[in-house]
């Protein structure tokens, strides 16, 4: 069983639906209280989540929605940086705009919720975890979301130089890279035929995409005290798609052995 999250106070940005929503319903199941930070309202509000409007991207907004938390919570001991947006575009065709709101919003976002968060944690002594949702899209590349890719990379590059600038004050550093998770993200690429269901599945060996339960599942892992020891790294939810060399052995080494 799980240990208990109570009396912990989590931040989650891009709460208000997808895989932050499942983070967000995760830690509560376990006893935390949860903060949502937002640029929309929540499709499907939950009663134990407070959801405050922020983007991510501007760093006044960041600073206000934080200072709302001082006053309504006056700690902070998990930050899960899980906003996101998607925006596809060749290089020499994407527009600097598109661009730079991915990067903005992956990169930045995680920046300035952890300059807010870090001081607080450090403050209070306790401790506390960051978990960032990268994506394999971190490791490979994907002709089309050059943005994404850059951006995902660098929030692994931002995890593991944070880990060491705050290990001393008890403050653990970790990622989470998701495969493909149906979420509206998704289905925005099904949408524009930049993405098809048909050839994501058939190239994940467990031939199915992601609930997102799945990927809340390792960001609790390690928001907890299970993870008391691990720091700088990242856990790959992709039904082993990264790993991939070859897709099965082939027929003749799949035959049982002649007697
Ligand atoms: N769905 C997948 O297959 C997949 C795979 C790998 C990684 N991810 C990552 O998981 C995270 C969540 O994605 P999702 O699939 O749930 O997408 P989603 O579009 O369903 O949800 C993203 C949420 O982030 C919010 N958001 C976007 N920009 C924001 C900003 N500037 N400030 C505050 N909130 C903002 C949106 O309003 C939305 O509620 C993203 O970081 C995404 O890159 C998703």
């Amino acid at each position: 069983m799980a240990s208990s999250l109570a009396g912990r106070v989590a931040v989650v940005s891009g709460a208000a639906r997808g895989i932050g929503d499942a983070i967000a319903e995760r830690l509560i199941a376990d006893g935390a209280r949860v903060f949502s930070l937002d640029k929309v309202a929540a499709e499907e509000p939950r009663k134990d989540v407070a959801y405050l409007e922020a983007d991510v991207t501007d760093p006044v907004s960041v600073a206000q929605a934080f200072k709302a938390i001082d006053a309504r919570a006056g700690q902070i001991d998990i930050l899960v940086n899980n906003a996101g947006i998607q925006r596809v575009g060749l290089v020499g065709k994407i527009s600097f705009a598109d661009f730079s709101a991915v990067v903005s919003t992956h990169l930045n976002g995680f920046f300035l919720c952890a300059s807010e968060a870090v001081p607080r944690m450090a403050a209070r002594g306790k401790g506390g975890a960051i978990v960032s949702i990268a994506s394999t899209a971190a490791f490979v590349g994907l002709p089309g979301r050059g943005a994404y890719c850059a951006a995902k990379a660098g929030i692994l590059g931002l995890t593991r130089a944070l880990a060491l600038e705050v290990a001393s004050v008890g403050i653990r550093v970790n990622a989470v890279a998701p495969g493909f998770t149906r979420t509206k993200l998704i289905d925005q690429g099904l949408a524009d035929g930049s993405l098809q269901e048909d050839w994501m599945v058939a190239r994940v060996p467990m031939k199915r995409l992601a609930a997102t339960q799945e990927i809340a599942n390792a960001v609790r892992y390690l928001a907890g005290d299970e993870a008391s020891y691990v720091t700088g790294q990242t856990i790959i939810v992709d039904g082993g798609w990264t790993i991939q060399g070859i897709p099965h052995a082939p027929e003749w080494l799949q035959s049982p052995p002649a007697e």
